[in-house]
């Protein structure tokens, strides 16, 4: 599968295993940004890599973490002769492409995602960045990966909070763009949780054709690329109010959203059952235990707001995303079925 955009190219390997990585460098030296976990795991496997380690999780998306990879870089000799490889998840593949494409106004890079999350969702769409005074991804760059080797081993030592939140992103892959798609965890949802690799290669590889369909139209999200926002308004804010991991926030989001859908005659009760369903069968939360006040002050504080109303994702029909302005109110008494 290839996106192309006016910003590069990107050439993603679906089910191809680490050991083919060195390949796809060619006679470029090559240059691994990791995190201590994975390192941990499994850098065994890696030897014949330059290592850059950074600390591990959302606390070292920062400035001073890419400075440190830039000083590395000049102690190695990185130039455009070299590869930067970001090995990791979401959080690896933001700051190593944020470094690759800044370093000397940009080298080139490449991933290999090692959570379900960042194989389906962070590692697509050249969103490169960090986090600045608790505003998360501030600071970026749009800069499309040179190629994505995504080797589905990798999920077998993921915590199942990780598994769950990158299956999220593949439920709202569906649910935006893809009914077939959504069929098919419907169908297969057991296989998918047990790894089955026939039938978690081809979750994975629908998920990822959706957003590399979505972000060639539209890179620089003037409209289309919001769409991918789906249950993550409502979402980032329960995940901030409750802390709790980012794919079971944009479960319940999804929830509050197929419920506005409903009370604005866009989607029906059947279908937002079928999506309640699903999320459920697969082990998500609807619902949460949290102050509603707190909840809408975190949405209205979101940067997606504009004027009373709020521009939020919702489905006509399932595998169909619209974008409408909704008003405080609506959310609010949406809100009411979903915070307990
Ligand atoms: N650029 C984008 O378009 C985009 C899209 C979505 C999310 N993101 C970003 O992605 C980040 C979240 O990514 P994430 O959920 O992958 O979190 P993460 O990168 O923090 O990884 C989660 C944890 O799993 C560990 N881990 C990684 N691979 C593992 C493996 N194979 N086995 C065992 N443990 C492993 C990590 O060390 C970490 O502790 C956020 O910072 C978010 O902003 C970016
Ligand atoms: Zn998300």
């Amino acid at each position: 599968m290839k996106l192309v955009t006016k910003t590069g190219e990107s050439e993603f390997f679906v089910g191809r295993s680490i050991d083919d990585l060195l390949s796809l460098c060619g006679s470029r030296k090559a240059v691994a940004v990791i995190d201590q976990n994975v390192r941990r795991i499994y850098g065994e496997r890696l030897k014949d890599f330059e290592f850059i380690e950074i600390g591990e999780g959302e606390n070292s998306k920062t400035l001073l973490t890419v400075e440190k990879i830039y000083e590395r870089f000049l102690e190695i000799g990185v130039d455009k002769s070299h590869i930067v490889i970001g090995i990791g998840g979401g959080v690896v593949c933001d700051i190593a492409g944020y470094a690759a494409s800044t370093f000397m106004r940009g080298i080139p890079f490449g991933f290999v995602p090692t959570t379900l999350l960042a194989q389906v969702d962070a590692s697509i769409g050249g969103k490169n960045g960090v986090n600045l005074k608790g505003y998360k991804n501030l600071i970026g760059t749009i800069r499309q990966p040179e190629f994505c080797l995504i080797d589905l081993n990798f999920l077998k030592t993921l915590p199942k909070s990780e598994l769950m939140s990158g299956l999220a992103e593949i439920v709202k892959a569906g649910a935006i763009a893809d009914l077939s798609l959504f069929e098919y965890i419907e169908k297969n949802y057991l296989s998918i949780l047990s790894m089955n690799k026939e039938e978690i290669n081809k979750a994975v590889s629908s998920a990822i054709s959706i957003k590399i369909g979505i972000v060639s139209s539209d890179e620089m999200e003037q409209w289309e690329r919001m769409k991918l926002n789906f249950g993550h308004t409502i979402g980032h804010a329960i995940e901030k109010v409750a802390k709790i991991p980012h794919g079971y926030a944009v479960s319940i989001g999804m929830i509050a959203a197929g419920k506005l859908s409903v009370s604005k005659g866009l989607l029906d009760n059947s279908q937002l059952k079928r999506i309640t369903d699903l999320l459920q069968k697969v082990g998500l939360p609807i619902k949460i235990k949290a102050n509603k006040n707190d909840v809408m002050e975190a949405i209205t504080k979101d940067k997606k707001r504009r004027s009373s109303k709020i521009n939020m994702v919702l489905l006509d029909g399932i595998g169909n995303a619209v974008i409408n302005a909704v008003e405080e109110e609506d959310i609010s008494n949406i809100l009411d079925g979903i915070c307990l």
